[in-house]
């Protein structure tokens, strides 16, 4: 079968723009996307560039669009591709600097990486130094909830909906990271506290806005919005509450808690608290939400069968253990 693959090209040194460009191939059964690449480079067009190693879904650096979708090219199949959208676009990982044609520039994704330090803290200032206790990891003792499968393909970042419109957000990846050494049991409750101290900063747990699509494109399962999710779970239970986020999420649920839904005439007291200056940029909101019949009465009655809503965060409160 002879197929067109359409793929975006683009040489920093002299193009302007980045462009498609169309290539014809003959295709057998059972070709990846890297395979018709590679052969695409070989047989047709040496000034191709793309980047590969191990062509088993292991070393992370074939990460790429294909139609549409961040992939990696060494175990996407070109006839699954084919089937589902009737075509084989390729292009390289969105939101980050392209070097040349499908090969971007990933020191930033490496630069993120390095910023949740992804090793075993001993002392919370020390940074290198080795914990203390045995350094043994036993199966029984740890559970990294996958996210030790990463492969640091970067396909998570480009995939990401804060990433593309903040560059400065750490990311599902480097989160991710996180994650894992948070719950490794060799590093002390200080540096565990130390490390979401700086984790609950500004571009970090608490700007993901849960889209799931890190989730979705992952090839490894790792499920970095999930982890996340731990994250934040964690600093609350350590008592990191002073950010809008936690804020958010302890006062949405002290709300249905108590009333049963959501009074967004109270919320932005329950974020911001008696934060005069911050409470001021909020007005222009709340009056336009109140000239849209938004705004409920802030002294409202609590819904029908509220007790029955107590009961299910009384029983959550006795499961919940801290972590
Ligand atoms: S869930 Fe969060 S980290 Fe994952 S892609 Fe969406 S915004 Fe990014
Ligand atoms: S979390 Fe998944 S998508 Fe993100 S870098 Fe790791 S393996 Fe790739
Ligand atoms: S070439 Fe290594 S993951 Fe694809």
């Amino acid at each position: 079968m002879r197929l067109t693959f359409t793929i975006q090209r683009y040489n920093p040194e002299i193009d302007v723009h980045p462009h498609f460009e169309e290539y014809r191939l003959e295709v057998g059964r059972g070709l990846t996307v890297l395979e018709a690449l590679i052969r695409i480079k070989n047989e047709q067009d040496g000034s191709l560039s793309l980047r590969y190693s191990c062509r088993s879904a292991i070393c992370g650096s074939c990460a790429m669009e294909i139609n549409g979708s961040e992939k990696l090219a060494c175990r996407t199949s070109v006839r699954k591709e084919l089937e589902r959208h009737g075509r084989i676009v390729v292009a390289p990982l969105r939101n980050l600097p392209v070097i040349k044609d499908l090969v971007v520039d990933m020191s930033s994704f490496w630069g993120k990486i390095r910023a949740v330090t992804p090793w075993l803290l001993a002392e919370p200032s020390a940074g290198g130094d080795r914990p203390p206790g045995p350094m043994t990891l036993m199966p029984q003792s740890y559970e990294f909830h996958n996210v030790d499968a990463c492969i640091m393909c970067g396909a998570c970042v480009a995939a990401c909906t804060v990433h593309e419109v903040s560059k400065e957000f750490l990311g599902p990846a480097a989160l991710a990271k996180a994650d894992r050494f948070l719950a490794d049991p060799r590093e002390p409750e200080t540096s565990k506290r130390f490390r979401l101290k700086e984790l609950e900063k500004d571009h970090g747990i608490w700007d993901c806005t849960r889209c799931n699509f890190c989730v979705q494109v992952c090839p490894k399962d790792v499920k970095p919005m999930e982890a996340i999710v731990r994250l934040r779970r964690a600093a609350i239970q350590r008592g990191l509450t002073a950010t809008g986020g936690a804020r958010h999420i302890l006062g949405f649920a002290d709300l249905i808690e108590r009333q049963g839904r959501l009074n967004e005439a109270i919320m932005p007291l329950k974020v911001v608290g008696f934060d005069w200056k911050r409470l001021l940029s909020v007005i222009p909101l709340g009056i336009k939400m109140l000239l849209k019949g938004k705004v409920p009465n802030p002294l409202g009655h609590s819904i029908e069968g509220i007790e029955y809503v107590r009961s299910l965060f009384a029983a959550a409160r006795r499961r919940v253990k801290p972590t």
